[in-house]
């Protein structure tokens, strides 16, 4: 049974059900990523909490740590509900020096499948996206390659859907050309707003996008036309630039990053704020 009192209500993930309020594991892991948390039990717990208030769309990678976040949701939350999707990526390593160097080739790309389904201790992944560029963003290029090593992997029955993230417009429809999507995960919040029109395209198909960063990510969303508007609304701006997400358009799913089950109930609530069609308008101005 999916949730339906979260703010934004439901999405259907190609045939999965989820609350459009889902959760961003990243910031579980140590400090950029690296190696396991300060507070090991306080990471279980905001993870608890998330399938407790009924969030069904936890984000994840094996990259994160790596491995210290997958195994986090599953000492947390293993043996998972059936309501509750947990997606994870593929595409991308980490070096010594914790950066994000790209592993897309076939190889890389079936042991990372593999692994994710060990540390999440599951047989099936319910969706798995690629992630390409990389740390810069979206860089052009074909897609074909490494997409249908994931297909192959799918016709195989260790993954139910697929998604790509960090995709140029183009790359989305390459992989599109190849076989069905369910998402696009891609760098999108108030102020960076790239992806306007190819979110809008999504919504006509009905696939979801997948804003990652949405407050920001390491650097927080700072605006003063932001702030006036939390202010005159009594919020923070953090629900302000939730709020705004769910309302730019329906196929938007939220994935907001906290280590802090407090900041989770405060983004839970925040995300349900009412923009009028005056601060919508006001707020558009700052991505423009
Ligand atoms: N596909 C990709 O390439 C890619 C890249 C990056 C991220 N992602 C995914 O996107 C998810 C979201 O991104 P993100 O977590 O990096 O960035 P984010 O959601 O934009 O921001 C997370 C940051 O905001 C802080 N925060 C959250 N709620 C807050 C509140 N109410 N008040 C004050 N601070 C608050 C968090 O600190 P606290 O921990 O203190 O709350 C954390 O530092 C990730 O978890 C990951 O799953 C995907």
């Amino acid at each position: 049974m999916v949730s339906t009192s979260l703010p934004g209500g439901t999405w259907t993930l190609g045939d999965l059900p989820v609350t459009r309020f889902g959760y961003g594991a990243m910031q579980l892991a140590g400090p950029w990523v690296m190696g396991p948390p300060a507070d090991h039990g306080g990471a279980l717990a905001v993870l608890r909490a998330a399938a407790e208030l009924g969030i069904s769309h936890i984000d994840t990678s094996e990259a994160y740590g790596p491995h210290v976040t997958n195994q986090l949701i599953r000492e947390a939350l293993h043996p998972y509900p059936d309501s509750l999707h947990i997606v994870t990526k593929v595409g991308a390593n980490r070096d010594q020096q914790g950066g994000w160097p790209p592993a897309r080739d076939p190889e890389s790309l079936r042991r990372s499948v593999h692994e994710n389904l060990e540390t999440l201790g599951l047989d099936v992944l319910d969706l798995v996206n690629l992630r390409l560029g990389d740390a810069a963003g979206p860089q052009p290029g074909s897609v074909a390659e490494a997409f249908e090593t994931l297909v192959g992997l799918q016709q195989q029955g260790l993954i139910r859907h697929l998604g790509v993230s960090n995709a140029t417009p183009e790359q989305v429809a390459e992989a599109q050309a190849i076989a069905p999507i369910v998402c696009v995960q891609n760098m999108y919040n108030l102020a960076h707003r790239q992806d306007d029109e190819l979110i809008d395209a999504l919504a006509e198909q009905g696939i979801a996008y997948v804003p990652f960063f949405p407050l920001g990510g390491f650097s927080p969303l700072q605006s003063s036309v932001l702030s006036t508007v939390a202010a005159r609304l009594d919020a923070a701006p953090m629900s302000v630039a939730l709020a705004w997400l769910l309302q730019r358009s329906p196929n938007i799913l939220l994935i907001p990053g906290t280590s802090s089950a407090t900041h989770l109930h405060e983004n839970i609530a925040g995300a349900a704020l009412s923009l009028s069609d005056d601060d919508l308008a006001e707020l558009d101005k700052i991505g423009r």
